[in-house]
């Protein structure tokens, strides 16, 4: 996101520092914080805070601050996003009415960057008719408004009201500062490991933390395409603005993936999928007492295979991912072939660095026609950003003929 500019408008809500922590996941992606706070909004969060967090000058008085006489016009034209955060009714109601009474109600005012608005106030003010009208006027103004999460508020009540999670505001100004390159385009993301019972307390399952699958999910959904993540268990929250099938075990994944395979033009199966499965789940608690058992394992179905042999002839791209301990790119490459995928994302899981459960990655694509491209030790987010790359181009190819 390097090269961005975002606006934090900070009103004067109880969830205004939550804005602080908006701030730093905003710089954390390189992105340029500048923030405007109104003059309530310092009653609850110091300027100072979020001047040490963005590493610049933060605007909230608009005639007492030096050098602020014409930042309310130059602000909302150089940057590529505003995002208000949290909007008191009384700031919605300001912007909806064309107020300019104060630094950031002017700034949007003159504003063309898009606007982001992230309501935040009690769930009676938030239902109230006038707040309601005010949200659907700005809406039809081509301003973007968050739904308010539900739950417990400050004030005591309970229902819609509450400021979104930073990371979930983070994902939406993400998704409205990237190109929509894969707009149109269907893409299924597996993630996660699967789980295979043992007995009521037991399983078997694998290191996946679902880190890279939801990468790659969340990756496509900003870059415009309609995603279906499916995930076995893990302890990621489900990103917002896709559609989200959690399963269990290989069984429960490959039910999942083929009822939403119809329409699909890209296939990603980041997932780690339990190979065996305990023939029998025991319906109590194996008790101790022998020193030792056996467990007998059946194979699971697998899945990847079974989407490669059935999906000659149609449009859908197959990646495949390989997680190796010896023999990378040898073992990849069968995998490729046996799969009949379009490329496999080969990653060396016996590096501390990459594959489970690391944030970062480093990997390989391999494609059907022997070639092979590198890609150096890099986040996972940015390693899902060159598998879709690739992804869109083989999919480019396969609609030219
Ligand atoms: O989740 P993280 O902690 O971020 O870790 C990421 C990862 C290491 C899990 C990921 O980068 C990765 O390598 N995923 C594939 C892991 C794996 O199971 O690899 P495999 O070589 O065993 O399987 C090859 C391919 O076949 C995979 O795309 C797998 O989803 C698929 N498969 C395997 C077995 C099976 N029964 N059905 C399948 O569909």
């Amino acid at each position: 996101m390097k090269g961005k500019e975002v606006i934090i408008g900070v009103t004067g809500g109880i969830a205004a520092y939550k804005a602080a922590e908006l701030v730093r996941l905003l710089v954390k992606d390189d992105i340029l914080v500048k923030v405007a706070m109104t003059k309530s909004a310092t009653k609850f969060v110091t300027p100072l805070t979020f001047e040490a967090l963005s590493g610049e000058r933060v605007i909230h008085d608009m005639f007492g601050q030096e050098g602020t006489v014409i930042d309310h016009i130059h602000w909302g034209q150089e940057s590529d996003l505003i995002i208000i955060a949290p909007a008191t009714a009384n700031f919605i109601g300001k912007m909806a009415h064309g107020i300019g009474d104060d630094f950031l109600s002017t700034c949007v005012l003159a504003a063309t960057a898009k606007t982001l608005v992230c309501p935040s106030m009690n769930t009676r003010m938030f239902e109230n008719p006038a707040v309601q009208e005010n949200l659907s006027l700005l809406k039809r103004r081509g301003f973007i408004i968050m739904e308010p999460g539900q739950g417990a508020l400050a004030c005591g009540t309970e229902g819609p009201g509450r400021l979104p999670e930073p990371d979930e505001i983070l994902e939406q100004a993400k998704r409205l500062l990237s190109d929509q390159d894969l707009s149109g385009l269907k893409i299924l993301v597996t993630a996660g490991p699967t789980t295979e019972p043992i007995d009521p307390v037991r399983y078997i399952s694998n290191r996946s933390s679902g880190k890279m699958g939801y990468a790659l999910a969340k990756a496509a959904a900003r870059r415009g395409a309609e995603v279906i993540l499916v995930s076995g268990p893990t302890c990621l929250n489900p990103p917002p603005g896709l559609g989200f099938c959690p399963v269990i075990t290989a069984e429960d994944m490959r039910r999942s993936v083929f009822e939403n395979r119809p329409g699909c033009d890209i296939i990603i199966k980041a997932a780690a999928v339990s190979d065996y499965r305990p023939r029998d789940c025991a319906v109590q608690k194996i008790k101790k007492g022998a020193e030792s058992i056996s467990l007998e394992l059946v194979k699971n179905p697998d899945i990847l295979a079974e989407l490669g042999s059935t999906i000659e002839g149609s449009p859908s791209v197959l990646v495949g991912f390989a997680a190796e301990t010896e023999n990378l790119i040898a073992n990849a490459e069968k995998k490729l072939k046996a799969k009949s995928l379009d490329m496999i994302v080969a990653n060396d899981v016996s590096r501390k660095d990459a594959g489970f459960e690391t944030d970062t990655n480093m990997v390989k694509f391999i494609y059907r026609d022997g070639h092979i491209d590198d890609s150096p030790l890099m986040t996972k987010d940015k390693v899902a950003d060159l598998v879709l790359d690739r992804a869109k181009a083989l999919r480019e190819a396969v609609l030219e003929g």
